[in-house]
């Protein structure tokens, strides 16, 4: 299949030439879910939420009348692997005939395994890469648009063609659904190995007692190495995020434990292995060395992994305070 890139003009004429807006259905009403219910509801769209929590409870059956189902609900990977079954069984909500978007992060392959189970609707993946802190902007403002199609038809693409016309303009591609799942895992996982190798590097500057916050004011000035954007540079930079050492958060553990499997499934290279193996282990002794999301850490790796003694280098505040003191320092002279 060939990539299409597709701008947003053709398709928003598409919906003002006649074409009567569709009724978008959400099912999951959490980060994403209700972030991007949001969106549609603020540019004029009919919605329909359906979710666990009250009072979206209640609209389970209504789903079905929806033209367009985004589905965002759990994709939790955990000691047995990755684990698709909440979002394969919702499916079942969607109408026949319509469409269903799964914005949940998929492991390569399962939009086909949907699609297989399900052949009277059309199964899409669109993930997603917003951040909590910013959701509610980031769902409005996308930094791309990704349709994932499991098979490569005219009405498969007309379909996603019609999904990234009512989408927030952005630039857009429609490819195989199973690049599109991989890609999700290429952005997580590339800034997990930021965050660790950020936080060697921190370790060796604390010992030669250089300054982390020179080095970073570098990094960010430095377009070899950091993002061209002012608030995007300075991502995963820091060793010391949010409340501690360690990349954590809903995703980066559990999306990098699946990255590992596929690895071994698909490639099982021995440095490759030991590589993240390291990578792995190393952000395991720094969650653990910083009490940092320890409830997602035996999540994805079983309660065992809390008895485990973290080798990682001295607390985290303890050397950001150090870090912090030295800067005022180096001002004042
Ligand atoms: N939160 C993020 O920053 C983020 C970013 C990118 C991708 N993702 C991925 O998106 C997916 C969803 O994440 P989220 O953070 O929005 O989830 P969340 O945990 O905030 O919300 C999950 C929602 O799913 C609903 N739900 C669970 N089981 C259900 C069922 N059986 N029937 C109906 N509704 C059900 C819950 O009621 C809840 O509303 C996950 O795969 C996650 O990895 C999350």
């Amino acid at each position: 299949m060939v990539a299409t890139k597709t701008t947003k003009k053709t398709a928003k004429k598409t919906v003002k030439n006649g074409q009567k807006k569709p009724v978008i259905g959400f099912i999951g009403q959490g980060w994403i879910g209700k972030n991007y219910a949001g969106d549609f509801e603020k540019r004029g769209f009919e919605t329909i939420r359906f979710a666990l929590e009250e009072p979206y409870r209640q609209n389970e059956s209504k789903i079905k009348e929806a033209d367009i189902v985004f589905i965002a609900v759990p994709t939790p990977t955990t000691i047995e692997g990755f684990d698709d079954s909440i979002a394969r069984g919702v499916l079942k909500h969607v109408g026949n005939g319509k469409t269903a978007v799964v914005k949940s992060t998929l492991k390569p392959g399962t939009t086909h395994s949907f699609q297989k189970q399900y052949p009277d609707i059309f199964v899409m993946h669109s993930p997603e890469f917003l951040s909590r802190g910013t959701a509610a902007y980031d769902a409005s403002h996308p930094l791309q648009n990704i349709i994932g199609i499991p098979v490569d038809n005219e009405e498969y693409r007309t379909r996603a063609e019609r999904l990234l016309s009512i989408l927030p303009e952005a630039p857009s591609i429609i490819v195989p659904a199973q690049t599109a799942e991989f890609f999700k895992y290429v952005h997580n996982t590339s800034l997990f190995a930021r965050s660790i190798y950020m936080n060697l590097l921190y370790d060796i500057a604390q010992e030669l007692d250089v300054d982390w916050t020179h080095i970073k004011e570098m990094i960010i000035r430095d377009p070899m190495i950091a993002f061209q954007d002012p608030v995007i540079a300075k991502w995963h930079i820091e060793p010391a995020h949010s409340s501690g050492r360690g990349i954590g958060g809903d995703c980066h553990i559990k999306d990098f434990e699946t990255f590992s499997r596929l690895f071994a499934e698909n490639v099982g290279d021995e440095h490759g292995m030991k590589l993240i193996d390291a990578m792995k282990n190393m952000n395991i002794e720094l969650l653990l060395g910083s009490k940092k999301d320890l409830d997602l850490l035996s999540g994805v790796y079983g309660k065992d992994i809390l008895k485990r003694k973290s080798k990682a280098k001295k607390s985290v505040k303890k050397n950001v305070r150090k870090t912090a003191k030295k800067a005022v320092r180096h001002v004042r002279k």
